[in-house]
């Protein structure tokens, strides 16, 4: 897969730069010191026992992301998620020992004015937090106000400013975990001022009045809170596929660029070759890790991968360099590829892989010799091997970031 290596990374690269402008809108980030690769570094003064099961844990989650995108790296985006600028608060009674106060045709608006909006993806714990801030978040609505001596009607409005959405989701299954609500203390803020048309006093200090504080601190910000954590899914989701996307090998499950080969017919000196192949089924593939080995004293932290690809099929074209050469088409179907992986994760050009190719089936649509039809299928499977074999490390020692 030389071929399709070198244009899945030469892809990477100007998707990269296509993406410049969405990484700024967007503002999402990869924290890479959080890489399973970074972890041993990290954790020098723990056994190589402790490091060995860490690893396990952060590189699962993140081939977790990668077995979900591959093959389907191309596939459409989902759209970006917006925030609507203004949100209804239901009415609430609130009540202390000495008097109640009720906030009826609430809402609260402003969410589109924000001036933070980042979204940080942290590989090893296994989480995405999501960070937005905005100036200032007003509530709006009527309110009554009754104790055994008073009793006011009015418009109350409520400034809030330095507000402060903080909270993260799963990295791995963001699509099945998501959460629906977020906790209330996601959100905080630094100061508060809260005015009555009527005659009550206005709120500066939000210790100065339980009431006001229980209606914005538990009923309006657990609201705030669930509707904002579903509100940014679909950007979290954009922002994954980003950060995941260099670590994809198999973007499409078609690839139509394999890379071909050519040779000799044995014992004569007729030249043959492979080209336009096509391969597809590469996104029916189980990727797992199988195991970890940790010998920090010989800095090795060693990943064993296994990769199952089924039911692949496609087609090349041939050709056979004779006086009179003959030119045709084949198509094949193979049951199984089979890809151990090998790989030291601290240095990665420590590597190896094997590949196996289980009951390939090439049919050839232009009558030729049995020892031909032997020849072509066995070049064939060969180059499928070598390519797969010497490209998989190459791609992992490219997308492996060098330890600090
Ligand atoms: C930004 O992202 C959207 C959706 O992912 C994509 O359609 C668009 O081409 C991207 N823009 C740039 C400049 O890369
Ligand atoms: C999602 O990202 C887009 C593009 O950066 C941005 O305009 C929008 O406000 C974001 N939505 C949310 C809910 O953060
Ligand atoms: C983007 O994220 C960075 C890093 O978290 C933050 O410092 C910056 O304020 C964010 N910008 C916007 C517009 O959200
Ligand atoms: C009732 O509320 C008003 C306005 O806050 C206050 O001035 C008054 O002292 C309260 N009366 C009692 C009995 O608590
Ligand atoms: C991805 O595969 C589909 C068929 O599965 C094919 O139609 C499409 O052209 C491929 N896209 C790229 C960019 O290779």
């Amino acid at each position: 897969m030389q071929r399709a290596y070198c244009t899945v990374f030469a892809l990477i690269i100007s998707i990269s730069f296509a993406f410049a402008d969405n990484l700024s809108a967007n503002n999402w980030s990869s924290d890479d010191d959080t890489l399973p690769e970074m972890l041993p570094k990290k954790m020098r003064d723990k056994s190589d026992e402790e490091i060995q099961k860490a690893v396990f844990q952060a590189y699962e989650n993140q081939l977790k992301v990668i077995s979900e995108y591959s093959g389907h790296m191309l596939d459409p985006e989902s759209p970006y998620g917006f925030f609507k600028d203004e949100m209804p608060i239901t009415n609430a009674r609130t009540s202390n020992p000495q008097s109640d106060l009720i906030f009826y045709n609430n809402a609260i608006r402003g969410f589109i004015g924000y001036n933070k909006n980042s979204i940080i993806i942290k590989w090893a714990p296994n989480q995405v937090v999501t960070e937005i801030g905005w100036k200032e978040l007003s509530v709006r609505g009527r309110y009554t106000f009754v104790n055994s001596s008073y009793f006011d009607q009015g418009k109350y409005h409520i400034q809030l400013q330095d507000i402060k959405y903080l909270a993260s989701t799963t990295f791995s299954e963001n699509t099945e975990s998501y959460p629906s609500t977020a906790p209330k203390s996601s959100i905080s803020y630094k100061n508060i001022k809260v005015s009555f048309t009527g005659g009550l006093p206005e709120v500066l200090k939000i210790s100065d009045s339980s009431n006001v504080k229980h209606f914005v601190e538990d009923i309006v910000f657990q609201q705030v809170a669930d509707r904002v954590v579903i509100d940014t899914h679909k950007n979290i989701t954009l922002a994954i596929r980003q950060v995941i996307k260099p670590y994809i090998m198999i973007k499409n499950d078609t690839d139509q660029n394999f890379p071909g080969t050519n040779g000799k017919l044995p014992s004569s000196s007729v030249g043959y070759s492979i080209s336009n192949t096509v391969i597809s089924g590469l996104a029916n593939s189980e990727n797992k890790i199988k195991k970890v080995t940790a010998k920090m004293v010989t800095n090795t932290v060693t990943i064993d991968l296994r990769t199952a690809t089924h039911s692949l099929d496609g087609k090349f074209d041939f050709k056979l360099e004779e006086s009179k050469p003959t030119v045709g088409k084949a198509t094949f179907t193979i049951s199984r590829i089979d890809v151990s992986i090998s790989f030291n994760i601290l240095k990665p050009v420590e590597c190896k892989s094997e590949v196996v190719v289980n009951q390939p089936n090439v049919k050839y649509g232009t009558k030729l010799s049995a020892d031909i039809e032997k020849t072509l299928t066995n070049a064939f499977i060969d180059n499928v091997k070598i390519q797969l074999s010497t490209n998989v490390c190459k791609a992992i020692g490219q997308m492996i970031k060098p330890g600090k």
